[in-house]
C-alpha cells in the first residue's frame, strides 16, 4: 500500500470549520463573561456621550476569556459605530513605543510613517484621534519595554478610553508612578473558569467545528475534564484540534478516546509554547532571535551578553535547543571557513 492510499477523500475532513479551533477565533457569543463585557462596555460608551472615557487593568491567568471578551465588545462597537476608532495591539508583537506607534497608525489609517519618530508619530496620532474619540486595547502588556506611548497618550488625546491586559496583577504595581497616576484604571479580574463553564464554553467551540457526532461524549469529557482542572480554555481547544488530527493521521471517521489520550501526551509541549510559560531567560533569548533572525549561534551569544544576559554558553545553547524543539525557532547546521556553526532563525508564526 502506498503512503497516500488511505487518506481520506477530499472534503473529507473530520473538521468542518477549521478557523473555529484558532485561538483567534472569535465566536458570536461569549458566555460565562458578560459581566466583564457590560464593564468594559461601559467604560467605552463615556465616549459616545462626548466625555473622556475610562480605563481598565484587566488580569488573569492564561485562558480564561480576556482577550476575546475585549475583542469581542470591540467587535460589537465597531458594528455599532465608526465614530469611535479602535487600536488592538499585542505588545508580544509590538514590544517598543516606537513599534507601537507605528502599528497605530497604521490602524488609523495613518500611512506617511516613515523618517518619522516617536515623538513625531504620536503628534499625529493625536491630533488625527482628537477630531472623534479612540479606544485603545494593549493586551499582553507586561511584554512591553518602556511605557512612553502610554504616557504619550494619556498627556496627548484628550477623549480615549485604554484598556490593558495581562496574566500578572503586578505589572500595574511595578508601573511608573507618573503612568500610573494619570491611568488610574478600573481594574477587572478575571477569575477562572469552573469545570462546568469550562465544559459548556467547549462545547459550543465543538459545535461550530466538527459535524455532530464526529466526537463522542467519552472522548470530549475527557478533554472538558483535563481543561477544567487547569480551568483554561485555551487548553481545551488545543486537545480539539490535536485530537482531531491524531484520528485524521490514521484516516479515522470519528475522534476516539485513543486519540485525545495521546493529543493529552503533546500538552507539555504546548505548555511550554504557550508564551506566558516559558521562563524568563529564554524569553529573553527569543526576544533576541526574533530581532537578529538568520545569525550564527555564536554571535547571538555574543548579542545576549552585550544586552546583559548572564547563563554560560553551555546553558545557553541547551536554551537554544529547546526553543527549536518546541518549533519557537528553527536551527541549521552549516559549515563555512571558520568550521561548523548552527544558523538560528525565529518561526514566522508566534505562539
Ligand atoms: N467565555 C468564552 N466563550 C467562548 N470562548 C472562550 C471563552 N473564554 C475563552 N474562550 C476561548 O478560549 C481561548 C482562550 O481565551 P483567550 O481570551 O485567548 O484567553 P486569555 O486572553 O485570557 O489568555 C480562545 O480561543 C477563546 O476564544
Ligand atoms: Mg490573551
Amino acid at each position: 500500500m502506498g503512503h497516500f492510499d488511505n487518506i481520506l477523500g477530499h472534503g473529507e475532513s473530520l473538521i468542518k470549520n477549521e478557523a473555529a479551533l484558532d485561538f483567534e477565533f472569535i465566536p458570536k457569543l461569549i458566555p460565562h463573561r458578560e459581566k466583564e463585557q457590560q464593564e468594559i462596555a461601559a467604560a467605552i460608551k463615556l465616549l459616545f456621550m462626548n466625555r473622556n472615557g475610562r480605563n481598565m487593568f484587566i488580569y488573569g491567568s492564561p485562558g480564561v476569556g480576556k482577550t476575546v471578551a475585549v475583542r469581542h465588545v470591540l467587535r460589537e462597537l465597531e458594528d455599532t459605530s465608526d465614530e469611535i476608532k479602535i487600536v488592538y495591539i499585542n505588545c508580544w508583537q509590538k514590544n517598543t513605543s516606537y513599534k507601537v506607534a507605528v502599528d497605530i497608525c497604521n490602524q488609523i489609517g495613518f500611512k506617511f510613517v516613515q523618517n518619522k519618530n516617536t515623538t513625531e508619530l504620536f503628534q499625529v496620532i493625536a491630533r488625527i484621534v482628537n477630531e472623534s474619540a479612540a479606544v485603545f486595547v494593549f493586551d499582553e502588556i507586561d511584554k512591553v519595554e518602556d511605557t512612553d506611548f502610554l504616557y504619550n497618550i494619556l498627556e496627548q488625546v484628550y477623549k480615549k478610553t485604554l484598556i490593558l491586559i495581562t496574566n500578572y496583577h503586578s505589572w500595574l504595581i511595578d508601573l511608573d508612578e507618573r503612568v500610573r497616576s494619570r491611568l488610574t484604571p478600573e481594574q477587572i479580574e478575571f477569575k477562572k473558569y469552573n469545570a462546568i463553564e469550562t465544559k459548556s464554553i467547549l462545547k459550543d467551540r465543538l459545535s461550530y467545528a466538527f459535524p455532530s457526532g464526529v466526537l463522542d461524549d467519552e472522548a470530549f469529557d475527557i478533554i472538558a475534564k483535563k481543561a477544567g482542572e487547569i480551568g483554561d480554555v485555551r487548553t481545551g481547544i488545543f486537545l480539539l484540534k490535536e485530537s482531531a488530527y491524531i484520528a485524521e493521521e490514521s484516516s479515522k471517521r470519528k475522534i476516539g478516546v485513543e486519540d485525545v489520550i495521546k493529543a493529552i501526551s503533546k500538552l507539555d509541549t504546548f505548555t511550554i509554547k504557550n508564551s506566558d510559560a516559558l521562563e524568563e531567560d529564554t524569553k529573553f533569548i527569543y526576544e533576541i532571535i526574533k530581532e537578529h533572525s538568520g545569525t550564527k549561534i555564536g554571535d547571538l551569544y555574543e548579542l545576549y551578553q552585550k544586552k546583559g544576559g548572564k547563563s554560560g554558553y553551555k546553558t545557553f545553547q541547551r536554551k537554544i535547543e529547546k526553543l527549536s524543539e518546541n518549533k519557537f525557532i528553527k536551527t541549521t547546521k552549516s559549515t563555512g571557513k571558520g568550521g561548523n556553526t548552527t544558523i538560528v532563525e525565529k518561526k514566522l508564526t508566534d505562539f
